[in-house]
């Protein structure tokens, strides 16, 4: 209430990419103590879901902090406090680089959206396993990597590796990330051969390195588009299955403009980028239906897009999501986001009479997929 009413419209006074930089400024000295990170996180440490057990790591509940917030892993402590039971950081590439030219992120609050173009903005994979070393969250930390720009996307697989080889003896878990609409031809990499040689040289990599450290591989995920059709999505599905890919993320951001109630010349305005926010809701939901019903279960489905409320949280996990993910629901609703969905899910699922909330994942795939 207070952020809506108050906070908000003064951050939603600055330009966008201004407040993102205060917010991140103010959890650094607000949750910068243990001490204080614990005041904050007494409030949301009730264990509400039991345990849940994803690719083999413990997840305290199931409402993650998407890639994109925290790109450089430096509040990755600090929300973890807000009550998020995991973190992706990210994307990282391997050579640090500064991003597209600013204003590259902008706010349509008539359609609780954001568009962006940043085009991974971030100090490279090195720094931010430097920052992750003395920050590391005491919840499941993903990291999310990506392509460095000045690299050909025919030499992709060699700078995922390298980020890779960087990033591994600090994640829980590497998102590989081919689905951003900002780097020019990332998303080719979605392609069934580009797809398929890309995570084989990964996973060999990672079992190497396994051997080596006498740990398991880290599970690996791949995120994708919202603007896939369902054939390129059924190929992703099986190249990723042959390859013991982990999960699959759905979604990242759309470039698609239908059905906004922002005036046409308003959105036009923005220019290019990747759409977000409630505008991504549905057609996010669809395509964890879909995986759902490609996988039947056989792969964990994180659902992302379009989530601002326990509501919306549960219908990605009625769709075949065993875990979410937001940012646009960060900005629009405030800190309090992942304690209100989490609590407001432990009670849809009471009240919906399921046992846990591993019984309710799914449980409409079939109708949302056709919808
Ligand atoms: C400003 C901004 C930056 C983002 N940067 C990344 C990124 O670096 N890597 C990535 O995988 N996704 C990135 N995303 C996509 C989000 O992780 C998420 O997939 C997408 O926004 C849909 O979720 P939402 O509707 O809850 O925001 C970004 C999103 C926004 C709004």
């Amino acid at each position: 209430m207070l952020y809506r009413k108050i906070l908000r419209p003064l951050l939603f006074k600055l330009p966008p990419e201004t407040a993102h930089e205060m917010a991140l400024h103010t959890l650094s000295l607000a949750l910068g103590t243990e001490t204080l990170r614990r005041l904050a996180s007494k409030r949301f440490e009730r264990r509400l879901f039991g345990d849940l057990r994803r690719f083999g790591l413990n997840f305290a509940n199931p409402v993650g902090l998407a890639a994109g917030f925290d790109k450089n892993g430096l509040v990755a402590r600090q929300m973890a406090a807000l009550g998020f039971g995991f973190i992706e950081v990210g994307t990282v590439t391997h050579i640090p680089q500064p991003g597209n030219s600013q204003p590259r992120l902008f706010r349509l609050p008539l359609d609780r959206a954001l568009i962006n173009r940043q085009g991974f903005n971030n100090e490279g994979a090195a720094a931010l396993v430097e920052h992750l070393k003395s920050e590391r969250p005491g919840c499941v930390l993903g990291i999310n990597i990506g392509k460095s720009r000045a690299v050909e996307l025919e030499d992709a697989t060699g700078d995922y590796l390298a980020s890779f080889r960087v990033v591994r003896p600090l994640a829980d878990y590497v998102t590989i990330n081919v689905s951003s609409p900002n780097t020019p031809n990332l998303r080719e990499l979605q392609r069934a051969d580009r797809l398929s040689a890309l995570l084989s040289e990964l996973q060999s990599a990672n079992r190497e390195a396994a051997a080596e450290t006498a740990r398991a591989p880290v599970p690996l995920l791949v995120k994708v588009s919202p603007d896939l059709s369902t054939g390129e999505l059924e190929m992703i599905v099986d190249v990723s299955r042959r390859a013991g890919v982990s999960g699959i993320i759905a979604t990242n951001t759309t470039t698609s403009r239908t059905d906004l109630n922002t005036p046409a010349p308003q959105v036009a305005a923005c220019g290019e980028g990747g759409l977000s926010g409630a505008p991504l809701r549905l057609r996010s939901t669809r395509m964890i239906a879909q995986l759902r019903r490609l996988t039947r279960g056989s792969m964990e489905v994180i659902g992302v897009g379009g989530i601002f409320s326990a509501a919306d949280a549960w219908e990605k996990i009625c769709a075949g999501a065993s875990l979410v993910q937001l940012y646009t629901g960060l900005i629009y609703e405030g800190a309090g986001v992942a304690r209100d969905i989490n609590e407001g899910l432990a009670e849809i699922i009471h009240r919906q009479g399921f046992p846990s909330l591993d019984d309710a994942v799914g449980c409409r795939a079939e109708e949302l997929a056709a919808a």
